[in-house]
């Protein structure tokens, strides 16, 4: 009768621990403070309105500036999805004609933006780990570019799996070469960032603009997040006119109080519980299954880790990355937040408990003991690495068209057999993290292809065709 709701239910009923999204992990004491259905309301007087804040969305948003030391603050309500498509567009007119450098690891949204803004990207490609086989870092150098055909650059920082990059020395070399570059931070996985135990946050760090998907880690209600802006290289009247265009003229008030509450709760609370048991887990683990740690900043354009993410690499043991969720969820209750062929993605959040990573901990370390090591033990992980597959990672599809070009070009569907070399016609990702494999406009490379060529292995987003293995190309 109600699909939806019952599969809710029955879910719920599981009583799983969460490593995923939302931060809150779905705890009634952290949220009861938000009244539904009686906050459920809509623009009365009183009551402000977010296109044109003059009351106390106004004030909440000056608010949730002050703790991040923003300018100003803008409520998300269609997530950091919309403040990456805004801060693009915003741009729109300002970049005409000059292009945009941004970090490959970019979300999907980035490409929407691109799409909206109609504006030209030249991307820097990841540095790929070669334990995890993911792009985990940057080199930060190769966004320095003092050259006039770049009018703005967009960073994700930190990465979906908690790495960070060195946006200071970005910072710092803008401000000497090209204080006219805005700099502008997809963060939104680091609304939490305040405090030694975290990477910097992008705000304090001097971005221009800095995209915050609250809900990720902190209190917020899905969907909730913020965008931070500050400095005048951003024409705010133009960035508000974006967000207009974008988000509801109907703006949840259930998450836009999220967003305040979230704040009041985050002022509160202590990391620390929390941060001593990630390390215990890191402690126990590591030799046993590699585990992404502090060791590992300073290499492979990694110089920040945000231990709140727990990435765990498997192929240490003798049973596939799948399998293992499987135990985790039937045997453990534990729900990761997304998992690869070899990596399980661990999120935690403001309502997580430290039991939780106990448990997380000894179920980790109880499938490691009845799977035992491979012969491929942590050690020589480097060693087994497929060099082929690192170069042809790194190499990213070339781009021939923008994806506002493509969006607009005439397409049509081929079989996966006949689309190696054409131009993809649909922005296709792994979903999470979202990460682009090829964007609209793109060229269809071989490694592209010998991952759509994969396509019952992967939860895909924007491929329309994957069961058919079709793709839609541009008609050229
Ligand atoms: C790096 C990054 N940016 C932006 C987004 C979009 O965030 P939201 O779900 O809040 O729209 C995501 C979502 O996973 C993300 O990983």
């Amino acid at each position: 009768m109600n699909p939806l709701s019952s599969k809710l239910a029955s879910y719920s009923k599981l009583g799983m621990h969460s490593f995923h999204t939302p931060g809150h992990k779905g705890r009634e004491d952290i949220l009861s403070s938000i009244k539904f259905p009686e906050h459920d309301l809509t623009e009365l007087p009183g009551l402000d309105m977010l296109h044109n804040p003059q009351g106390v969305i106004a004030e909440a948003q000056r608010l949730a500036a002050d703790i991040y030391g923003a300018e100003e603050t803008f409520f998300l309500v269609n997530g950091a999805t919309a403040g990456n498509q805004a801060m693009f567009l915003s741009l729109a007119s300002a970049c005409c004609g000059k292009k945009i450098l941004i970090d490959r690891r970019a979300h999907r949204s980035v490409v929407a933006g691109l799409i909206l803004s109609g504006l030209e990207p030249e991307y820097i490609a990841p540095e790929i780990h070669p334990d995890f086989k993911l792009p985990l870092g940057l080199n930060i150098a190769s966004f320095c570019q003092d050259s006039e055909h770049i009018g703005a650059c967009h960073v994700t920082d930190p990465s979906y799996y908690g790495t960070s990059i060195d946006l200071g020395y970005i910072l710092k070399w803008r401000n000497n070469k090209r204080p006219d570059l805005p700099i502008l931070v997809d963060q939104a996985h680091g609304a939490h960032f305040k405090g030694v135990i975290f990477p910097e946050n992008a705000v304090s760090q001097g971005a221009d603009a800095v995209v915050h998907s609250t809900h990720k880690t902190l209190a917020a209600l899905t969907q909730a997040g913020m965008l931070h802006v500050q400095g005048s290289r951003i024409n705010r009247n133009t960035l508000k006119q974006s967000l207009e265009l974008l988000q509801t003229s109907s703006p949840s008030y259930l998450l836009m109080e999220s967003l305040e509450k979230a704040m009041s709760s985050w002022q509160d609370f202590c990391w620390g519980d929390l941060y001593e048991e990630v390390m215990a887990l890191h402690k126990e683990l590591d030799g046993i299954l590699r585990i992404l740690t502090f060791n590992d900043v300073g290499s492979f354009g990694i110089s920040g880790l945000d231990w709140t993410k727990i990435l765990v690499n498997v192929s240490t043991l003798e049973i596939e990355a799948d399998k293992v969720v499987e135990l985790l969820r039937t045997s453990h209750l534990i729900e990761p937040e997304l998992w690869d062929e070899s990596n399980i993605l661990f999120m935690l959040g403001i309502g997580s408990k430290p039991e939780d990573v106990r448990v997380l901990r000894k179920a980790l370390k109880s499938i490691a003991k009845q799977y035992g090591l491979s012969r491929r033990n942590c050690r020589n992980l480097k060693e087994q690495t497929d060099e082929q597959f690192l170069t042809a990672a790194k190499q990213l599809p070339p781009v021939r068209l923008t994806p506002r070009e493509a969006w607009l070009a005439p397409k049509r569907k081929v079989t996966l057999k006949d689309c190696l070399g054409c131009l993809a016609g649909e922005t296709i990702s792994v979903y999470p993290p979202g990460i682009p494999l090829v964007a609209a406009g793109e060229e269809i490379t071989p490694y592209v292809l010998s991952l759509l060529e994969q396509a019952d292995s992967y939860r895909w987003q924007g491929w329309q065709g994957y069961k058919q293995k079709e793709i839609l190309i541009i008609d050229i």
